[in-house]
């Protein structure tokens, strides 16, 4: 039997399959349209996610919620968006690979339900893992991959983008490209 999101939500929120579960606030499950053509995957919860149990909710967030205005999209309209881990790394530390890897099996079964036409991987840790381990965003952002039959683009996280400024015109540009690609396809959002 297929699982709507709210019901794999549910089973998500009693999840202890990994270490993170012990610090976690809220587990952040993803946020968004179900029939969206787009999802976006992130890296997992900072602080202010895990305290509302929301994904990109703090600064990032606002730079990204930016970013997806600029081309017409947004998580209230279009789009999904969820984490590589669902749950708080402590100290906002990458998540590691066994995390990633137990944690993946609750963004494949979104995957399957969501179904979206469009993968963008929000930096380098979804990048790597979703579309190859040796990613390098600077090198290979804003290129589009086919993976049997569903399109994956890895861009800049907005974190690094707050870090780093100059790096804003460079994802701004893959955010126009996403738009053109969805265009090209046909995507109606
Ligand atoms: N950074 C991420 O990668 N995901 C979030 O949800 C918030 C910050």
């Amino acid at each position: 039997m297929k699982m709507n999101l709210n019901e794999l939500k549910e089973r998500c929120q009693n999840c202890t399959k990994c270490g993170l579960c012990e610090g976690r606030t809220n587990v952040v499950f993803g946020y968004g349209k179900e029939d969206a053509d787009i999802m976006l995957i992130g890296e997992g919860p900072g602080e202010n996610e895990d305290l509302q149990g929301m994904p990109f909710v703090g600064r990032s967030g606002q730079l990204l919620d930016k970013f997806l205005a600029a081309v017409d999209l947004s998580r209230e309209k279009n789009v999904y968006i969820a984490n590589m881990v669902k749950c708080r790394p402590p100290k906002n530390r990458d998540p590691k690979p066994e995390e990633q890897e137990i944690c993946i099996n609750w963004l494949r079964e979104q995957f399957k339900v969501i179904r979206p036409k469009i993968v963008v991987c929000v930096g380098r840790i979804s990048a790597q893992k979703l579309i190859n381990p040796s990613f390098k965003v600077t090198q290979e952002h804003g290129q589009f991959i086919d993976k049997n039959g569903t399109l994956f683009m890895g861009t800049y996280h907005p974190a690094a983008i707050l870090r780093n400024p100059n790096n804003k015109e460079a994802a701004f540009q893959d955010w126009l490209a996403l738009r053109e690609k969805i265009k090209e396809l046909g995507i109606e959002i």
